[in-house]
């Protein structure tokens, strides 16, 4: 018997939500194979899409680490062959690592009869986001094992709240061809934030999630601001505030950093200034000379 499954791409920190809030991608994804085997221990026997890029090391891929937490968890030795494939860049801000990590649980929990819910599945993919990054955040994972809007209200005891989609809300990803790895762009993070920015990215958070319950379009767009991490971030993406007024512009709500970039999220009320936004991105990165892929 094997099981494959597919997660999809997300976008975490969505601005103001720093490590507490993501959503999922429609379409976009990774999809991963798993197979029960005779032989103990886990092995990751192919891995396509990923340019060679990523370790078969069953320690250090993050399908094999977060499916044996699962296992470790069950307290059983299940040897299992792995097959995964990439539709997602590697170190793009996209959730990459976290979309290999949430199908790789959905395949395997299938394939031993769904012991967990998909909400127990979350820690386990936290555990590959610990070896991939070195830190354990939840909100690429969440949204990719979930779907929609997940908020991380709390990490100790994991507390994951499902939050509504507004109807008609468009999401256009830009990724500029730099690859930027999460564990460097948490580094230049700063360790402290003042009290005035603290009440003003509470004041963000808040709005943002009572856009999305309210379906009230300009309130998201106001609450797309982000103090704590944009500005260390945006320095390593080059034309990022060009492209952010440039956006504003063509009526999107906003815009952002897609969870430690360099890929930009573009949230748009309709499909017209959706595929806009892909078109006055190429503009500005074109004008810097730098390749692009929009989705
Ligand atoms: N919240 C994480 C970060 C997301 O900003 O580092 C990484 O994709």
């Amino acid at each position: 018997k094997k099981v494959t499954a597919f997660a999809p791409a997300t976008v975490a920190n969505v601005s103001c939500g720093f490590d507490i809030l993501g959503f999922a991608i429609d379409e976009l994804g990774d999809q991963v194979t798993v197979m029960r085997s005779d032989s103990p221990g886990l092995k990751v026997t192919a891995i396509s899409g990923d340019g060679g890029k990523l370790p078969y090391e069953a320690e250090r891929n993050t399908c094999s680490v977060a499916i044996q937490a699962m296992l470790d968890q069950l307290g059983i030795a299940q040897g299992m062959e792995i097959i995964l494939e990439k539709g997602l860049p590697l170190g793009s801000g996209m959730g990459s690592s976290a979309a290999s990590a949430a199908a790789a649980l959905v395949a395997a929990n299938a394939l031993l009869n769904e012991p967990f819910t998909k909400k127990e599945l979350v820690p386990f993919a936290m555990e590959a986001e610990r070896v991939a990054c070195g830190a354990a955040h939840a909100d690429n994972v969440a949204p990719s094992i979930l779907g929609g809007f997940v908020l991380i209200r709390d990490y100790q005891p994991l507390d994951l709240v499902k939050l509504p989609v507004p109807a008609g809300l468009h999401c256009t990803l830009l990724h500029p061809h730099l690859e930027l790895n999460t564990s460097d762009s948490r580094s230049v993070l700063r360790k402290q934030i003042s009290l005035k920015d603290s009440t003003i990215q509470s004041g963000n958070i808040a709005g943002l999630i009572s856009g999305l319950f309210l379906s009230d379009f300009q309130l998201i767009s106001r609450s797309l601001r982000d103090v704590v991490a944009e500005p260390s971030r945006a320095l390593l993406i080059p034309g990022f505030y060009e492209l952010r007024e440039n956006i504003k512009a063509i009526g999107a709500l906003g815009s952002g950093i897609s969870g430690s970039g360099p890929t930009i999220f573009v949230l748009s009320p309709d499909k017209e200034i959706a595929i806009m936004a892909g078109k006055v991105s190429e503009d500005v990165f074109g004008k810097i000379g730098l390749g692009l892929d929009v989705y």
